[in-house]
């Protein structure tokens, strides 16, 4: 049985908040990928994609992916981006049930609104086209990847956190 859950999902769906949460309650070591190659990089996310550009992130991404596929019992969040390389997927699939954080454009407007300069991506003036049109792109990619998916629109992340729990114990109970 796999032991580890990796939230996949676009930018502002919640996977951090949600991802400590569930570590929590399910007694789990919880790793934050973009903290992980902050650490490595010894800088911000947002410096990485302008000093050294954003293939140089999706390496390090990868490499970040390669060193804790086979960790057990570990909530991970990934990056938004995580799923533009299929391998990224395999690998984890090795030892994580993989859980997909989705929410409507406008909510996740709103939710990424107030963190300036974080998200490089998303560093344009018109925010919301920008989210419409990475969505229409990634849409079927988070589709294709993810074993569960939960809409979390509406919902607060212990709620979000607790609706992962109990789809998972029915998933496990049918293993
Ligand atoms: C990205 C998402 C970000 C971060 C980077 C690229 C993406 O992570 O990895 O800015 O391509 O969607 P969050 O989803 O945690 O914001």
């Amino acid at each position: 049985m796999k032991t580890g859950i990796a939230l996949i999902g676009f930018m502002g769906t919640g996977k951090t908040a949600i991802g400590r949460l569930l570590a929590e309650k399910l007694g789990k070591s919880f790793i934050e990928m973009d903290a992980e190659i902050e650490k490595k990089a010894c800088k911000p996310v947002a410096a990485i994609f302008r000093e050294d550009g954003e293939a140089c992130f999706r390496k390090m991404e990868a490499q970040i992916t390669i060193d804790i596929s086979t960790q057990k019992s570990t909530v991970v969040a990934c990056g938004g981006g995580i799923v533009l390389d299929k391998a990224n997927i395999f690998r984890l699939k090795q030892e994580y049930v993989i859980v997909c954080l989705s929410a409507a454009p406008g909510d996740i407007l709103k939710r990424i609104s107030g963190e300036q300069g974080k998200r490089p991506l998303l560093d344009v003036a018109d925010k919301g086209k920008r989210i419409r049109e990475l969505l229409k792109t990634r849409r079927p990619l988070y589709e294709q990847a993810a074993d569960i998916t939960i809409e979390t629109s509406g919902i607060d992340p212990p709620g979000v956190a607790q609706r992962i729990i109990d789809i998972l114990s029915k998933y496990e109970s049918q293993d």
